[in-house]
């Protein structure tokens, strides 16, 4: 299965969908990343913050590092210039890989100044330790004051969007200056299949309602990450690439917000 790719700024291409891993930790998380690399998965998105880069690494131990995409980032509380530095190297130990794909601010934070963490997340650029950086829950205050400091090019930004929340000013700022979007929460924290709308249009497409929050997110053109942990959801969430949702279904989705 061809999972499409995503051309960033920097000209590095993103898978379109990838495995998302708050809350899979422990055994869940050693058991359920190799089963989702098997099945073709080839982006992995975690942080420093959900504590399972160490239960991640495993999983890359036999893969080709380049044939992996991975996201991590750096939390709120150490977003001043050495904590940057010295997460990501944590970061790299923990998952047993010498670079990132992508290194996110993980939340705005007023206490440290964000000239001063772009400046950090360009050196880790320039070092090899990640090769795009990126924000996430930045907003439009946020993503305005960041464009103006930032060194290095912001390739992503990652936000909860999904067919119950839809902030569409911070996708039509993003697009005005070619950052991607990553649609986090596409589930709505395991919800979806609980919604009528989703149910009524799983039925007439004979898709599931997760499938169809999933295809309606990568027709806005974002980036899906959802996580989930049974053999079964990883399967059924794949399956979402040689289909579509009619522009009359995408309006009805978009009608939810
Ligand atoms: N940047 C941020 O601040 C931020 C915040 C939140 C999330 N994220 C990222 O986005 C990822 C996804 O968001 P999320 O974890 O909040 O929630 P989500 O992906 O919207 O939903 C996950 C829930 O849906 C269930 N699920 C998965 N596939 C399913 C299916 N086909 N049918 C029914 N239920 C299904 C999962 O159950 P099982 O696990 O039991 O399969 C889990 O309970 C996170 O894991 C994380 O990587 C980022």
């Amino acid at each position: 299965m061809d999972i499409p790719r995503v051309t960033l700024n920097t000209g590095a291409q993103m898978p379109q969908f990838g495995l998302g891993t708050w809350k899979l930790t422990g055994e869940d998380c050693v058991r359920a990343v190799p089963v989702a690399l098997e099945m073709g998965y080839d982006h992995i998105d975690t942080a420093d913050v959900y504590g399972n880069h160490r239960e991640i690494a495993p999983a890359l131990r036999d893969v080709d590092r380049d044939s992996i995409w991975i996201t991590s980032k750096v939390n709120r509380g150490s977003l001043r210039y050495d904590d940057v530095l010295a997460t990501c190297e944590k970061n790299l130990g923990e998952l047993e890989v010498d670079y990132l794909d992508l290194y996110l601010i993980h939340w705005p934070d007023p206490e440290a100044p964000m000239e001063e963490t772009f400046r950090a997340l360009a050196r880790l650029v320039d070092e090899g330790m990640t090769r795009n950086i990126g924000v996430s829950n930045f907003m439009v205050e946020h993503l305005t004051e960041a464009l103006a400091v930032a060194e290095a090019p912001i390739v992503n930004n990652q936000i909860k969007f999904n067919p119950a929340h839809q902030p569409w000013d911070v996708v039509e700022l993003c697009r005005e200056h070619d950052i991607a979007v990553t649609a986090y929460s596409p589930l709505m924290h395991g919800d979806a299949p609980e919604n009528a709308t989703l149910q009524a249009i799983a039925e007439e497409m004979g898709r599931t309602p997760a499938q169809v929050a999933l295809r309606w997110l990568l027709q806005q053109d974002m980036i899906v990450i959802p996580k989930a942990t049974s053999e079964e959801h990883l399967r059924e969430n794949m399956d979402i690439f040689d289909w579509e949702l009619t522009p009359q279904l995408d309006q009805r989705i978009r009608a939810l917000a």
